[in-house]
């Protein structure tokens, strides 16, 4: 039986994952792919560290030299994270005629042009199931599975850790502040939790899936975000009596050929199946053509789901590697050069609430500054009076997003609107 030899870039969650589940169904892997895999080296920053894996203290290096320069290894796992020094690495081993898996979305993200351009001129595969949703299989049913649709929209909770803080808020009451500590106590979030309360770590993934859900590049830096943190339970208790849930989503969709790509909290309608996606699940709701709409639900990170699509990316590459057809079945799937939309040009629904003085005429005003700007209204809801301000939640039917924030910049210099507390796009649900 051929064996594959596979060099490792990195150890951590992930790595070790990977290594254990290599070991474990080596077996059943050899039957599939008709080749063993053998972990020849594994690139660490820290050799010192204890590892609970059974495998010989030669293997660890700290130089990546010893990984990209070894003729034998033909296939590169890169799992140390970050954009530098991994994006050289991956770079350096196509140049040396490896193939490559990755779960990095940070370096694909930003850079995603650079690697799959130099993975079709060195004519090798380039894998990444494990960049979006861990442990969810998402990137190749949409590169395979559904490439005979044409995606319409694409809308994902693809961060775990903002999707707790979330449930945990809707369920059980507690303030954002309270469910980032009990997520960082669990060790979902990081210490420092910006990458995912702030849409940063979504807006990676989103970037990734819209390339494939409509061949074209879509980079990080294109998408607009906003994150969770203005996110009260006040919201969550008015979302539900108006019959929704809020959920962090990553929205990709086409509009008259151009791709409108973006993160932000979403009021989404209790009975869509995106609602009930709680703790720190994932999930990616695709409607295509042909399919119709479509849910991948399931665990978006975390040492064996994340090392279950690595896994399933190695053995890919393997049986390309045994039939010597690498480069060949795997390239960069953006054919067209589709431009980005513009978040003003957005047609949407909005949530907003907002305290204002509790006289007559109030409410009058702000739905003459609304309809000025060609917002009209679907629901009010007052409920609640605090000292001599009046609390009013508004939701409006779909509007121009720039028409919308003209009407709002107006509302909050009118003198009787003391302040606006909160502005929440609603996704229809159709
Ligand atoms: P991690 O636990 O921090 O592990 C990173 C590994 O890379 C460690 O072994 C570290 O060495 C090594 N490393 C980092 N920088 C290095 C450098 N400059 N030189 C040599 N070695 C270096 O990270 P992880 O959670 O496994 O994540 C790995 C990748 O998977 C990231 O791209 C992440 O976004 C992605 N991912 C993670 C998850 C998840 O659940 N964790 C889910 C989906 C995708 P030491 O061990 O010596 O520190
Ligand atoms: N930090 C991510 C999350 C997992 O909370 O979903 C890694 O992509």
């Amino acid at each position: 039986m051929d064996i594959v030899k596979i060099g490792l870039l990195g150890c951590g969650v992930v790595g070790s994952g990977v290594v254990k589940q290599l070991l474990r169904n080596q077996d059943e892997i050899a039957m599939n792919t008709g080749c063993r895999f053998e972990i020849k080296r594994i690139l660490v920053r820290d050799l010192n560290k204890q590892r609970s894996l059974d495998l010989p203290r030669e293997i660890f290096t700290d130089q990546a030299e010893d990984i990209l320069n070894d003729p034998e290894i033909q296939i590169v796992v890169e799992l140390m994270g970050g954009i530098e020094p991994a994006k050289n690495y991956i770079l350096a081993a196509f140049a040396k005629g490896k193939n490559v898996v990755t779960a990095n979305k940070d370096v694909l993200a930003a850079h995603g042009q650079e690697i799959f351009a130099a993975a079709a001129e060195y004519e090798k595969d380039i894998r990444f199931e494990a960049s979006v949703a861990g442990g969810i299989p998402i990137i190749q049913p949409l590169k395979e599975s559904l490439a005979g649709n044409r995606i319409k929209r694409v809308l994902g909770i693809v961060n775990g850790t903002t999707n707790y803080i979330l449930t945990k808020m809707s369920m059980e009451g507690k303030d954002f502040a309270e469910a980032l500590t009990e997520a960082q106590e669990l060790g979902y979030a990081e210490a420092d939790p910006s990458a995912d309360v702030d849409g940063l770590d979504a807006a990676r993934k989103i970037a990734i899936l819209a390339s494939i859900a409509f061949r074209t590049r879509v980079s990080f830096d294109q998408v607009y975000v906003e994150g969770i943190r203005n996110i009260s339970t006040l919201d969550i208790a008015y979302a539900k009596e108006l019959g929704y849930t809020i959920k962090l989503l990553g929205v990709a969709q086409e509009v008259d050929g151009e791709v409108d790509v973006r993160v932000h909290p979403v009021l989404i309608p209790d009975r869509h199946p995106l609602a009930s996606v709680n703790d720190v699940y994932n999930a990616v709701f695709v409607e295509g053509d042909a399919v119709g709409q479509t849910m991948f639900f399931g665990p978006g990170a975390g040492e064996f789901p994340t090392a279950s699509s690595v896994v399933g990316d190695i053995m890919a590459v393997g049986k390309h590697v045994r039939l010597g057809i690498t480069g060949r079945l795997t390239g960069c799937t953006c054919y067209y050069h589709k431009h980005i939309r513009s978040i003003g040009r957005l047609n949407c629904s909005y949530y907003l609430r907002l305290l204002v003085q509790d006289q007559p005429g109030v409410l009058a005003k702000i739905a003459g500054v609304l309809a000025e700007h060609q917002v009209s209204i679907a629901s009010v809801l007052q409920k609640r009076t605090l000292a001599h301000l009046a609390e009013i939640v508004i939701v409006t039917h779909q509007v121009i997003e720039a028409d919308f924030r003209a009407a709002m910049a107006e509302i909050r210099d009118l003198p009787p609107v003391d302040k606006v507390d909160s502005v929440i796009r609603v996704e229809s649900g159709e």
